[in-house]
């Protein structure tokens, strides 16, 4: 065994935010019930954000509402202000992420502020979540090139990663929005951050626009980190970077960390067996290599 590799399930919010079919409430509980029934114990459950900004987001009070509050499993929720915040903790939420970016453009284009406004917001958050003993996660966005701006400096994103630390996230997702970046990219970036923040407190978060997420994890992953964002069946992107596909495939990712040796408590053929299902669902085809590979071995042993 290689260790562990903490999977971060990011599919019933990343996933479903940029689909084109907006599932109810129902169906969303219903998907995060199987996903949690495959061993996955971090979970993004929705976004306390603007539904005239992210519709498919709306009722995500409804959803953490009905979740069980007692199975152990880590249900987490974007909140991109204090307001955000204040709905998710009455919905009984237990974590929450606040979610900057390293680019001005991409942060007015996103939520509608500038880099350093989107601190200000932050900080309440941050003050509430500690007082009512919520955790806060931290998200940097386009640390590998920025849809409306092009090229981000790894020094950039470090310091926004270092900024959120400080401010009190337990955890800094770095992620490629736009799935641009290549791994040589990502072991430059994953240097520049673990210079300022212990490389314990990252995550990788890489959208597969370009095929690379998967070798961008193995390059992360050669670096030291041990927390992984994934999507099953690979669903997702964000509205306000044009063109970008979804994340890393949770089952590709499983894949590669259980081929070499590392834990993650995960089942992958019943995380190929959800991916299948949400995408007829959606009416997708999936995007995992890993869950299409393993649909066709078993429909060729039966
Ligand atoms: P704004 O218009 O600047 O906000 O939007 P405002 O404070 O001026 O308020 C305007 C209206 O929004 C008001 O309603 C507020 O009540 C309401 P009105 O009086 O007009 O009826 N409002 C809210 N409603 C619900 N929840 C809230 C909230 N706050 C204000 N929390 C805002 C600012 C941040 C709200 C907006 O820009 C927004 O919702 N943006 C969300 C963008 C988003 O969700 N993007 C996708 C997620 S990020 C992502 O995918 C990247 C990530 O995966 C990492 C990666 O891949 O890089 C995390
Ligand atoms: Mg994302």
């Amino acid at each position: 065994m290689n260790g562990a590799v903490k999977v971060f399930e990011v599919g019933p919010r990343d996933g479903l935010q940029n689909e084109p079919r907006h599932l109810p409430v129902a169906s969303r509980l219903g998907l995060i019930g199987e996903l949690a029934a495959t061993g996955l114990r971090h979970i993004e459950g929705g976004a306390f954000v603007s539904p005239r900004w992210v519709p498919q987001m709306a009722g995500s009070d409804e959803v953490f509402r009905q979740l069980p509050g007692d199975d152990g499993i880590n249900y987490s929720a974007l909140v991109p202000n204090l307001q955000g915040f204040e709905a998710a903790r009455q919905a009984g939420c237990r974590e929450v992420a606040v979610f900057a970016a390293a680019s001005e453009a991409f942060s007015r284009n996103n939520i509608n502020c500038s880099i350093d406004e989107s601190f200000e917001r932050f900080a309440p958050v941050l003050r509430a979540a500690r007082e009512a003993g919520i955790r806060v996660r931290g998200y940097v966005s386009c640390v590998l090139g920025c849809p409306f701006s092009g090229a981000v400096a790894p020094e950039a994103v470090a310091s926004v990663a270092r900024r959120l630390h400080e401010l009190g996230c337990y955890e800094i997702s770095l992620g490629d929005t736009i799935g641009a970046g290549r791994p040589d990219e990502t072991a430059r970036l994953v240097e520049h951050c673990a210079g300022q923040l212990p490389v314990s407190v990252l995550a990788g978060h890489f959208h597969d626009t370009w095929g690379m997420a998967i070798a961008n994890v193995h390059a992360a992953l050669a670096l030291g980190v041990r927390t992984f964002d994934s999507s099953v069946a690979g669903l997702g992107g964000c509205p306000y970077s044009p063109g970008a596909s979804g994340n890393v495939a949770t089952e590709d990712l499983l894949y590669l960390l259980h081929g070499m040796g590392f834990a993650t408590g995960v089942d992958l053929p019943t995380v190929a067996r959800v991916g299948a299902r949400i995408s007829a669902v959606l009416g997708i085809a999936s995007r995992s290599r890993a869950g299409l590979a393993l649909a066709a071995r078993s429909k060729r042993e039966d």
